[in-house]
């Protein structure tokens, strides 16, 4: 099926004059002067001196050159015929809609930015934002851009404890967040969780509180409404001129310890990425209705909703709530309604409406469409299809865009605007100009095509992440220390005899559900802090919809007997330390756990088992165990399940 592939005819663009072929072999041939050229499609309030200064693992882009990320995706609409364009078509979940132009987004952003600054915000403090999908957050983002201030957005559905934990983590000054936010028609009481957290987190000094759902709410010493805060404020506010490398924002992501990771971003480097990747793979025009249905509070909200169609000019669509509600024909409708001309979604989400049937798109006018996206997670061919011949008509090509919080933006993927290329589905196909991906085997020796190996990346790019918050040393050994010389990017994949690259999912301990991204640790040490839990192991199963779900097998301290209300429990204590998206679908108390004569839990073991795979496909795995203890421990599970 694979080899038989539609490939339409997608028509090639010419970038400045110049094909595909030639932009990477200029990228390979001299990077430095190629990424120069593509920050010159940024503003600059001063020029950078040398593009890049590379002290492994440590990359300053453009070093010297002054800049400002909000100035590059408002200001410089203002003097030209964009001024007062669409920016944000925004639809609440409730099917309200408000449009922002360039020039009301930077009306309401120099206003919150010179009120930060009246509070004493200033350039290098940290703003934490935690608010639902609404103009506020892209708005809230950009006054910290302005004014230098670095912000750190949480994700809405992530609980008290995990914004404490991050807040702590960047000593954030402030939090701006929202009375309530709506979702499947009910209303997440944001405000009270902040409220929750803030006991734990000594560095806040105020919290700003945007009104959107009309519940009652209490407000305390701290707390300023969003509206009275920013009221009287003046509409112009200078932009602080940044070094390029100074950070513009922290976002958290998982990694393979209980703590999350502060990833750090920079300013020019990882806009001149986010531009220009924005550019080939989506290849933005005036006239483009762009839907990205992510949530702002993951890196694709922040580079693909916020900064890379801003820098653009493009029309964004901007949807507050559930893809299902208050029907299954809920994206369809938003792309009939404003005529989007790209989608930029999940597999999760495709494969949540490939069951609800076709007749529900089938029923919506999808023709505006031109181009169609995935992100985050494997796509299974069989729903590349549906996309491509149900929502795509046959008439849009298919981009499978690769990249990770990390990479701050797409690493791999078809550039739909530049280059015309058999598209393969489930395929990212290559990487992007400038982009050096590689697939070793453990000791970073480069591997023939086909074999399967780790992912990694030979050459430092602009969008790379700086270092993690507080933690060069981490930051080291996560990413540069695991295969020598190279960036590590925890997955498998391989490249096959066309050089296509296929992506094959994680390599490590995290865990990919409905595209989110969890760490197993994290969830097992969020496990153990009950009082009832001695011991925790998390995996995952495949599942049909999300991709993969999370399985627990739980030890209970001696005394405690396992019980429905204990497991109820459970499910409400992963809710109040992480966040709904980690709770279980199945929880195994068991007598004890798989290990390894070290004593390391043999965690692809029980994803073995979960996923009903042989004996044959875990020996190689579990090294340090014989195959006897192998069988051994799966025969003891096995009773479980
Ligand atoms: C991990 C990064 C990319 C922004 C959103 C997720 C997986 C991402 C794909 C893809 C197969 C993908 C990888 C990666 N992933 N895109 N097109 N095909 N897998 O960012 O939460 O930092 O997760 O998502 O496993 O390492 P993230």
């Amino acid at each position: 099926m694979i080899n038989d592939s539609p490939s339409p005819e997608n028509k090639v663009i010419s970038l400045e004059g110049k094909k595909i072929k030639k932009i990477k072999y200029d990228a390979l041939n001299n990077p430095e002067q190629f990424w120069s050229e593509c920050a010159k499609n940024l503003v600059w309030f001063k020029q950078w001196d040398k593009v890049l200064e590379w002290n492994p693992p440590f990359a300053k882009w453009f070093q010297d050159g002054k800049i400002n990320a909000a100035y590059n995706c408002i200001d410089k609409h203002l003097k030209t015929e964009l001024k007062n364009k669409a920016a944000i078509i925004w639809e609440g979940e409730n099917g309200e809609s408000i449009t922002l132009t360039y020039n009301q987004i930077f009306y309401k952003v120099n206003q919150l930015a010179n009120a930060l600054k009246k509070i004493g915000i200033k350039k290098g403090d940290r703003v934490t934002i935690y608010l639902p999908m609404i103009p506020e957050l892209p708005i809230s983002m950009l006054a910290c851009a302005r004014i230098g201030a670095i912000h750190s957005v949480v994700f809405s559905g992530f609980s008290s404890q995990s914004i404490a934990d991050r807040a702590n983590d960047s000593k954030s000054r402030i939090i701006i967040t929202a009375d309530g936010g709506f979702r499947r028609g009910k209303v997440i009481p944001l405000k009270n969780i902040v409220d929750e957290a803030i006991e734990k987190i000594p560095s806040i000094e105020k919290v700003i509180v945007v009104k959107r759902t009309n519940r009652e709410i209490t407000m305390g010493e701290k707390d300023l409404w969003f509206d009275d805060f920013i009221e009287k404020e003046s509409i112009y506010c200078e932009s602080e001129w940044m070094e390029s490398s100074d950070p513009l924002y922290i976002l958290y992501t998982s990694g393979t310890t209980g703590k999350p990771k502060g990833v750090i971003h920079g300013t020019g480097g990882y806009l001149t990425h986010l531009y220009s990747s924005a550019k080939w793979v989506f290849n933005f025009t005036p006239t483009d209705i762009f839907f990205c249905t992510a949530d702002i509070g993951w890196v694709t909200g922040h580079s693909y909703i916020v900064y890379a169609p801003l820098m653009h000019g493009v029309t964004e669509i901007m949807y507050e709530g559930a893809p299902d509600f208050p029907d299954q024909g809920r994206y369809w409708k938003i792309i009939e309604k404003y005529g989007a001309t790209i989608l930029y979604t999940t597999p999760t989400a495709l494969r949540a409406y490939m069951r609800y049937g076709d007749n529900i798109p089938n029923s919506y006018n999808l023709s505006s469409l031109r181009l169609l996206g995935t992100v985050g997670e494997p796509i299974n061919p069989e729903v590349w299809l549906w996309y491509f011949n149900i929502i795509g008509k046959q008439n849009c090509p298919i981009i499978d865009t690769w990249w990770q919080t990390e990479t701050g933006g797409i690493m791999i993927s078809m550039c739909s605007g530049i280059e015309n290329i058999k598209m393969k589905p489930g395929s990212g196909t290559f990487s992007l100009p400038g982009i050096e991906v590689e697939i070793v085997d453990q000791n970073g020796e480069k591997l023939e095509n086909g074999k399967k190996g780790y992912l990694t990346i030979k050459k430092p790019w602009p969008g790379m992440l700086i270092s993690l918050w507080n933690d060069d040393d981490r930051y080291k050994k996560t990413y540069w220390e695991k295969i020598p010389n190279s960036y590590s990017a925890g997955d498998f994949a391989f490249i096959d005899k066309d050089n296509y690259i296929w992506i094959l999912g994680r390599s490590d301990d995290i865990l990919k559900v409905a595209g989110h991204r969890l760490g197993t640790i994290e969830i097992e040490s969020a496990y153990i802090s009950h009082k009832a839990v001695g011991e925790a192991a998390v995996t995952s199963k495949h599942d049909e919809i999300k991709g993969e779900s999370i399985i627990a097998f739980l030890v209970l301290k001696s005394g405690i007997v396992s019980s429905e209300q204990l497991n109820k429990e459970m499910k409400e204590h992963i809710r109040n330390t992480i966040g709904p998206i980690a709770i279980a679908e199945k929880i195994y108390f068991v007598n004890k756990l798989p290990k390894t004569r070290s004593g390391k839990i043999m965690r692809r073991l029980l994803r073995s088992i979960v996923n009903k795979e042989t004996i044959g496909d875990i020996t190689t795995l579990e090294d340090e165990a014989s195959i006897e203890e192998i069988i051994y421990e799966m025969n003891e599970l096995n009773k479980y399940l």
